[in-house]
């Protein structure tokens, strides 16, 4: 097949035309498909053709979806799943069984922490967590049941950063499935497959949606591993539904248009809250005093739309700075194009200790923003009149 830029597969890698010769794909909102003889049909079972059978199993509009982003990731192969969370819970079952190990960086979405320590125990599969920052101490965790080396870069919500080729190596070395959660970078900033990870894994609820809109996940990598999770999640049920994969598959077109902008609108942003008397530190991995600043520019082509900043005051001055927006949004969900504010202190890791939040970075007055498409002098006079407001 012809080599193509990714942006180009994200607006040319479509499903066939039907008979009606449309422009753009239609939605095909079916739940089966009919076959014209039972031998197509006993065929189409014993995998002799690829007619698609059961939406469960597949549907044009999801793997269009899923095309497109396995051709912008450089994969082999793409699966669609109902959620980013199917899509980290499918790779986790598809590969791991009672006795196994996995090593995984402690610095993980919310839920992936809670899979880790409150359900995998059911299935005695262990784990263990490596402090991002001293990636030096990776190895010695590795044990001879391990089979997974699982990291999110940046991570959310402390945006630390780790060095993908380094796990790579690392990976090989110990015969480990190297899985990287790439949904703040997308794959129009960074592309963990040239690295040496083996899956990458998206929400594609946030930056690949862009608006708000649909809740989806995928995964891309090497075909032998994708048609692994592939038969977990037909099997088990969290598939992505048509509908969400029609717009996603449309998002797409215009994915890395819309991170050019939210990039610039963040290193504007980070840049000039640097010197912000309300605020303690600025942290976006395109700045010169992130801690992995160099890693970052290294393994990444833009430094995404997350920007944090700790605010003087801790947590109830978070809680007065969210109150006092005008503007930005105060919700839980990333990537929009619709500026966000969030403070996970007082909101989303609320439950957890204040030193486990420390441990993964998640200080008092952290806030986190979603960097959007607005204006970016708009962004900026909301946020510095709250935190005038606020102090
Ligand atoms: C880094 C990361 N991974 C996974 C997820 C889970 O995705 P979803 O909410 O689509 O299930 C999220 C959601 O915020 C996320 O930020």
């Amino acid at each position: 097949m012809k080599k193509r830029h990714p942006e180009t597969e994200a607006i040319r890698n479509q499903t066939p035309r039907t008979g009606e010769n449309e422009h753009s794909t239609p939605v095909f909102l079916t739940s089966s498909f009919v076959f014209d003889n039972a031998e197509d049909m006993r065929a189409a079972f014993a995998e002799e053709n690829d007619h698609n059978i059961y939406s469960r199993f597949s549907n044009p509009t999801v793997d269009e979806f899923a095309h497109k982003v396995a051709r912008m990731e450089g994969a082999e192969a793409g699966l669609a799943t109902a959620s980013g969370m199917a899509a980290v819970f499918g790779t986790f079952m598809a590969f791991l069984e009672s006795g196994d190990h996995i090593v995984s960086s402690g610095s993980v979405f919310g839920s992936t922490h809670t899979i880790l320590t409150r359900y995998m125990k059911r299935w005695k599969i262990d784990y263990s967590y490596f402090d991002i920052n001293q990636p030096e101490t990776i190895e010695g965790l590795i044990k001879p049941h391990t089979k997974m080396l699982y990291v999110e870069t940046p991570s959310n919500p402390g945006l630390d950063i780790v060095d993908l080729e380094m796990l790579g190596q690392l990976a090989r070395k110990h015969k480990l499935i190297f899985v990287v959660d790439n949904c703040f970078a997308t794959p129009v900033l960074q592309r963990p497959l040239s690295l040496g990870a083996d899956l990458v894994i998206h929400s594609a609820t946030k930056w690949m949606d862009g608006q708000g809109r649909v809740v989806g996940g995928v995964i891309a990598g090497r075909k032998d591993l994708v048609r692994e999770i592939y038969l977990f999640i037909r099997n088990t049920g969290p598939s992505m539904s048509p509908f969400n994969a029609w717009v996603l598959t449309k998002s797409l077109e215009t994915l890395s248009l819309r991170m050019e902008k939210h990039c610039s609108n963040a290193l504007a942003l980070a840049r000039a809250l640097q010197e912000n008397k309300h605020l303690i530190s600025v942290k976006y991995p395109f700045l010169e005093t992130h801690p992995h600043f160099s890693i970052a520019k290294k393994q990444m082509s833009g430094g995404g739309g997350i920007v944090c900043f700790e605010l003087k005051g801790g947590i109830a001055r978070g809680v007065k700075f969210l109150d006092a927006l005008d503007m930005l949004s105060r919700t839980a969900n990333l990537g929009d194009s619709r500026s966000i504010a969030s403070h996970p202190s007082s909101t989303t890791h609320s439950k957890l200790s204040e030193a486990e939040r420390l441990a993964v970075g998640i200080t008092p007055g952290l806030i986190r923003i979603s960097v959007g498409l607005e204006h970016i002098d708009d962004i900026l006079e909301d946020i510095e009149q709250a935190l005038e407001k606020s102090a």
